[in-house]
Protein backbone atom coordinates (compact mmCIF):
# COMPACT_ATOMS: atom_id res chain seq x y z
CA UNK A 1 0.00 0.00 0.00
CA UNK A 2 1.73 3.38 -0.93
CA UNK A 3 0.10 6.30 1.45
CA UNK A 4 -0.12 10.22 0.39
CA UNK A 5 -0.71 12.70 3.10
CA UNK A 6 -2.60 15.82 2.40
CA UNK A 7 -0.89 18.47 1.21
CA UNK A 8 0.16 21.01 3.97
CA UNK A 9 0.52 23.65 4.80
CA UNK A 10 -0.40 26.08 1.78
CA UNK A 11 -2.10 25.00 -1.49
CA UNK A 12 -0.96 21.64 -3.36
CA UNK A 13 0.82 22.53 -6.64
CA UNK A 14 -0.86 20.52 -9.50
CA UNK A 15 0.70 20.32 -13.12
CA UNK A 16 -1.90 19.90 -15.53
CA UNK A 17 -1.13 18.33 -19.31
CA UNK A 18 -3.56 19.02 -21.98
CA UNK A 19 -4.20 18.60 -25.61
CA UNK A 20 -7.77 20.05 -26.52
CA UNK A 21 -9.85 22.52 -25.15
CA UNK A 22 -9.47 22.29 -21.98
CA UNK A 23 -13.05 22.37 -20.13
CA UNK A 24 -11.41 20.16 -17.57
CA UNK A 25 -8.48 23.09 -17.30
CA UNK A 26 -10.97 26.07 -16.41
CA UNK A 27 -12.67 23.92 -14.48
CA UNK A 28 -9.74 23.38 -12.14
CA UNK A 29 -8.24 26.66 -12.30
CA UNK A 30 -11.90 28.29 -11.28
CA UNK A 31 -11.93 26.09 -8.67
CA UNK A 32 -8.68 26.71 -7.40
CA UNK A 33 -9.78 30.80 -7.27
CA UNK A 34 -10.85 29.52 -3.60
CA UNK A 35 -8.21 29.42 -1.55
CA UNK A 36 -10.44 26.91 0.57
CA UNK A 37 -10.17 24.55 -2.28
CA UNK A 38 -6.70 23.94 -1.64
CA UNK A 39 -4.79 23.67 -4.86
CA UNK A 40 -3.21 25.43 -7.52
CA UNK A 41 -2.62 24.92 -10.77
CA UNK A 42 1.06 26.02 -11.34
CA UNK A 43 1.53 25.23 -14.70
CA UNK A 44 0.30 23.51 -17.64
CA UNK A 45 1.81 21.58 -20.33
CA UNK A 46 1.04 20.29 -23.79
CA UNK A 47 2.01 18.12 -26.41
CA UNK A 48 0.75 20.71 -29.27
CA UNK A 49 0.43 24.33 -29.74
CA UNK A 50 -2.75 26.75 -30.62
CA UNK A 51 -5.01 25.09 -28.37
CA UNK A 52 -7.59 26.45 -26.57
CA UNK A 53 -6.28 25.02 -23.69
CA UNK A 54 -3.20 26.95 -23.14
CA UNK A 55 -5.35 30.18 -24.11
CA UNK A 56 -6.88 28.98 -20.90
CA UNK A 57 -4.12 28.89 -19.32
CA UNK A 58 -2.02 31.70 -20.45
CA UNK A 59 -5.95 33.81 -19.53
CA UNK A 60 -5.51 32.66 -15.83
CA UNK A 61 -1.80 33.94 -16.00
CA UNK A 62 -0.96 30.60 -15.24
CA UNK A 63 2.69 29.16 -16.94
CA UNK A 64 2.88 27.19 -20.24
CA UNK A 65 5.05 25.04 -22.06
CA UNK A 66 4.71 22.94 -25.32
CA UNK A 67 6.77 19.72 -25.85
CA UNK A 68 5.70 18.18 -29.41
CA UNK A 69 6.69 14.42 -29.37
CA UNK A 70 8.10 15.30 -33.21
CA UNK A 71 10.48 17.78 -31.61
CA UNK A 72 12.11 14.51 -30.14
CA UNK A 73 14.26 11.78 -31.54
CA UNK A 74 12.11 9.40 -30.38
CA UNK A 75 9.53 8.56 -27.53
CA UNK A 76 11.39 8.14 -24.64
CA UNK A 77 13.28 11.42 -25.22
CA UNK A 78 9.80 12.97 -25.27
CA UNK A 79 9.09 11.04 -22.00
CA UNK A 80 12.48 12.37 -20.33
CA UNK A 81 12.25 16.16 -21.00
CA UNK A 82 8.62 15.75 -19.86
CA UNK A 83 9.40 14.28 -16.96
CA UNK A 84 11.94 16.68 -16.11
CA UNK A 85 10.07 19.69 -17.32
CA UNK A 86 6.84 18.60 -14.97
CA UNK A 87 9.20 17.88 -12.33
CA UNK A 88 10.82 21.48 -12.77
CA UNK A 89 7.09 23.32 -11.96
CA UNK A 90 7.50 20.66 -8.41
CA UNK A 91 4.07 19.43 -8.60
CA UNK A 92 2.38 17.47 -5.31
CA UNK A 93 -0.26 16.29 -8.05
CA UNK A 94 0.04 15.95 -12.24
CA UNK A 95 -3.26 15.91 -13.87
CA UNK A 96 -3.91 14.46 -17.38
CA UNK A 97 -6.81 16.30 -18.42
CA UNK A 98 -7.53 15.31 -22.01
CA UNK A 99 -3.65 14.89 -22.62
CA UNK A 100 -3.92 12.74 -25.68
CA UNK A 101 -0.39 11.09 -25.32
CA UNK A 102 0.47 8.18 -23.12
CA UNK A 103 3.41 8.78 -20.97
CA UNK A 104 6.46 6.38 -20.39
CA UNK A 105 8.24 4.96 -18.10
CA UNK A 106 10.69 7.72 -16.65
CA UNK A 107 7.42 9.86 -16.21
CA UNK A 108 6.04 7.01 -14.56
CA UNK A 109 9.03 6.14 -12.09
CA UNK A 110 8.84 10.22 -11.35
CA UNK A 111 5.28 10.45 -10.75
CA UNK A 112 3.65 7.40 -10.22
CA UNK A 113 0.87 7.57 -7.62
CA UNK A 114 1.27 11.05 -8.21
CA UNK A 115 -0.49 11.48 -11.52
CA UNK A 116 -4.36 11.30 -12.45
CA UNK A 117 -5.88 10.86 -15.85
CA UNK A 118 -9.69 11.25 -16.33
CA UNK A 119 -11.19 9.39 -18.77
CA UNK A 120 -14.76 9.76 -20.69
CA UNK A 121 -16.46 6.06 -20.09
CA UNK A 122 -16.67 3.92 -17.21
CA UNK A 123 -13.72 1.90 -16.96
CA UNK A 124 -12.84 -0.96 -17.94
CA UNK A 125 -15.35 -0.16 -20.29
CA UNK A 126 -13.93 1.36 -23.27
CA UNK A 127 -10.42 2.15 -22.82
CA UNK A 128 -8.35 4.41 -25.65
CA UNK A 129 -9.49 7.02 -27.97
CA UNK A 130 -12.42 6.64 -29.36
CA UNK A 131 -15.06 5.91 -25.79
CA UNK A 132 -18.11 7.62 -26.18
CA UNK A 133 -18.51 6.76 -29.93
CA UNK A 134 -17.79 3.07 -28.52
CA UNK A 135 -20.19 3.63 -25.87
CA UNK A 136 -22.55 4.11 -28.35
CA UNK A 137 -21.96 1.90 -31.30
CA UNK A 138 -21.82 -1.19 -28.21
CA UNK A 139 -25.54 0.45 -27.71
CA UNK A 140 -24.86 0.63 -23.39
CA UNK A 141 -27.48 2.73 -21.61
CA UNK A 142 -25.59 3.92 -18.75
CA UNK A 143 -21.63 5.24 -19.34
CA UNK A 144 -20.43 7.83 -17.48
CA UNK A 145 -16.19 9.03 -16.37
CA UNK A 146 -13.96 7.71 -14.80
CA UNK A 147 -10.14 9.18 -12.50
CA UNK A 148 -7.60 7.05 -12.40
CA UNK A 149 -4.47 7.10 -10.80
CA UNK A 150 -1.81 6.20 -14.32
CA UNK A 151 0.12 2.83 -14.51
CA UNK A 152 2.13 1.49 -17.46
CA UNK A 153 -1.17 0.33 -19.22
CA UNK A 154 -3.99 2.77 -21.29
CA UNK A 155 -6.73 3.22 -18.97
CA UNK A 156 -5.95 0.73 -16.99
CA UNK A 157 -4.99 2.08 -13.52
CA UNK A 158 -6.59 2.22 -9.91
CA UNK A 159 -9.86 3.93 -10.11
CA UNK A 160 -10.33 7.33 -7.78
CA UNK A 161 -13.72 8.59 -8.65
CA UNK A 162 -16.36 7.66 -11.46
CA UNK A 163 -19.37 9.50 -12.46
CA UNK A 164 -22.45 7.85 -14.57
CA UNK A 165 -24.06 9.51 -17.58
CA UNK A 166 -27.09 7.78 -18.96
CA UNK A 167 -27.01 7.31 -22.85
CA UNK A 168 -30.46 9.05 -24.18
CA UNK A 169 -32.25 7.30 -27.51
CA UNK A 170 -31.53 10.62 -29.84
CA UNK A 171 -27.99 10.75 -28.53
CA UNK A 172 -24.57 11.62 -31.22
CA UNK A 173 -21.03 11.45 -30.43
CA UNK A 174 -20.98 15.05 -29.68
CA UNK A 175 -24.11 15.35 -27.26
CA UNK A 176 -23.22 12.38 -25.26
CA UNK A 177 -19.92 13.30 -24.81
CA UNK A 178 -20.48 16.92 -23.65
CA UNK A 179 -22.88 15.33 -20.99
CA UNK A 180 -20.11 13.15 -19.62
CA UNK A 181 -17.69 16.08 -20.06
CA UNK A 182 -20.04 17.86 -17.45
CA UNK A 183 -20.02 15.18 -14.84
CA UNK A 184 -16.60 14.74 -15.63
CA UNK A 185 -15.66 18.03 -14.85
CA UNK A 186 -16.92 17.81 -11.50
CA UNK A 187 -15.55 14.81 -10.61
CA UNK A 188 -12.40 15.88 -11.47
CA UNK A 189 -12.13 19.23 -9.16
CA UNK A 190 -14.06 17.14 -6.32
CA UNK A 191 -11.82 14.12 -6.52
CA UNK A 192 -8.22 16.28 -7.20
CA UNK A 193 -9.66 18.58 -4.34
CA UNK A 194 -10.04 15.43 -1.56
CA UNK A 195 -6.88 14.17 -2.66
CA UNK A 196 -4.78 17.27 -1.67
CA UNK A 197 -6.78 17.92 1.28
CA UNK A 198 -7.29 14.23 3.17
CA UNK A 199 -4.78 12.84 1.58
CA UNK A 200 -5.01 9.11 0.00
CA UNK A 201 -3.86 5.19 -0.43
CA UNK A 202 -3.31 3.37 -2.94
CA UNK A 203 -3.70 -0.71 -1.86
CA UNK A 204 -3.65 -2.98 -4.68
CA UNK A 205 -6.21 -1.62 -7.01
CA UNK A 206 -8.49 0.29 -4.32
CA UNK A 207 -7.67 4.26 -3.88
CA UNK A 208 -8.89 5.65 -0.44
CA UNK A 209 -9.26 8.71 0.48
CA UNK A 210 -8.21 9.92 4.06
CA UNK A 211 -4.51 8.96 6.06
C1 LIG B 1 -12.39 14.73 -21.90
O1 LIG B 1 -13.65 14.11 -22.04
C2 LIG B 1 -11.32 13.73 -21.64
O2 LIG B 1 -11.70 12.70 -20.79
C3 LIG B 1 -11.08 13.20 -23.03
O3 LIG B 1 -11.13 14.35 -23.85
C4 LIG B 1 -11.92 15.33 -23.23
C5 LIG B 1 -11.09 16.56 -23.03
O4 LIG B 1 -11.89 17.66 -22.83
N1 LIG B 1 -9.87 12.46 -23.14
P1 LIG B 1 -11.28 19.09 -22.44
O5 LIG B 1 -10.06 19.34 -23.31
O6 LIG B 1 -10.92 19.07 -20.98
O7 LIG B 1 -12.38 20.05 -22.74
Amino acid sequence: MRSFDPVAPGPARLVVLVSGSGSNLQALLDASRTRSYGADVVAVGADRRDIPALQRASGAAVPTFVLPVADFADRSAWDSALTERVASYRPDLVVLAGFLKLTGAAFLARFGGRTVNTHPALLPAFPGMRAPADALLHGVRVTGATLFVIDDGVDTGPIVAQGAVDVEDDDDVQTLHERIKTVERGMLVESVGRMVREGYSIDGRRVRFGR
